[in-house]
């Protein structure tokens, strides 16, 4: 039997990981979503695209959990999206509610899964999630800052004219509130600190950190998908192939910079039992601030999940 990889929700971000994921032909992929016919027509789109691409693969288009059964990894995306003027903390009620029907579904079928939450306000979900599942903190994650620190990485690239390829940026914090860390992005292995002004730094640090709601803007039916679909298949890649990778997740820390029972984004090393590690870098006073106040904010909104979903 190939690895089985249950998507739930087949809207812009849920479709385009579909198709992302069977061109990387990492396993069988169930999407599933509300709407009749949707997930139907999407899978079926995305199967006739193989002959050309060239890819083999099962997808499998669905409104009932029934097929996702046996799931390794499980990618939720369903809920709303925003809306111009929207904040992501405008989704939480609503989306709280959803992830908590999602999860147990999920869970029933699929008692050994890893859980992927990528629905907004982020960080909250991801918790929501967790306090649903009653899975270890190894199996529950959030994907946000891999998209986050590609917006980064983009904005630094094209500012110094060189390949995205050079930049590894590095960022931590919530998705509602990221913290790109300058000192620990380089290009081609120097830190932008040396490459750039501290005003220009601090212009594509703004930038990114209202990335999201940029593309909102720009689009006003919805938000941004390819990116997001891109960062949802890095990870999910790294996991199923067993990569040990580091990459920004939204993991559970316990005792890590100083946080304490609290997703949050973080350097984490994935691979087939989801998050095998936390990287603590060194943060200066000023960068740690930065954190904590990042923090406050998720837990802000965790404690109105908790009112929501007791
Ligand atoms: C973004 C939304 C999806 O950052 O949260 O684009």
């Amino acid at each position: 039997m190939r690895t089985k990889i249950t998507i739930v929700g087949a809207g812009n971000v849920g479709g385009t990981t579909a198709q992302r994921l069977a061109e990387k032909e990492v396993g069988d992929i169930v999407l599933v979503d509300v709407a009749e016919g949707m997930p139907q027509g999407k899978s079926l789109d995305v199967l006739e695209a193989g002959p050309i691409y060239g890819y083999d693969g099962d997808l499998t288009g669905t409104n009932s959990y029934d097929e996702t059964g046996g799931s390794a990894i499980c990618v939720i995306t369903a809920g709303r999206a925003r809306k111009p003027g929207m904040a992501r903390s405008d989704l939480l009620e609503n989306n709280a509610k959803v992830i908590k029907s999602v999860v147990k579904d999920l869970v029933e079928r699929s008692p050994d899964t890893i859980l992927l939450v990528v629905s907004n306000p982020l960080d909250a979900m991801v918790y929501t999630a967790y306090k649903t599942c009653g899975f270890p903190k190894e199996r529950v994650i959030g994907m946000a800052g891999v998209l986050d620190t590609a917006r980064f990485a983009t904005f630094v690239a094209r500012e110094l004219k060189v390949s995205v390829e050079n930049v590894q940026a590095t960022l931590i914090g919530g998705h509602s509130s990221p913290l790109p860390l300058a000192r620990y992005t380089t290009v081609a292995g120097v830190p932008i600190t040396e490459l750039l002004p501290k005003d220009t730094i601090d212009a594509l640090t703004k930038r990114t950190i209202g990335g999201g709601a940029e593309i909102v803007n720009l689009l006003k039916t919805g938000s941004a998908y390819v990116a997001p679909s891109a960062a949802i298949t890095e990870m999910v890649v790294a996991i199923l192939r067993d990569k040990k990778k580091i990459l920004p997740s939204t993991v559970l820390c316990q005792g890590e910079y100083g946080l304490n029972d609290i997703f949050i984004g973080v350097p984490a090393k994935l691979g087939s039992k989801g998050v095998e590690g936390i990287i603590e870098l060194h943060l200066t006073d000023e960068e740690n601030k930065a954190l904590q106040n990042s923090a406050e904010g998720v837990r802000a909104e965790c404690a109105e999940v908790n009112g929501i979903i007791k």
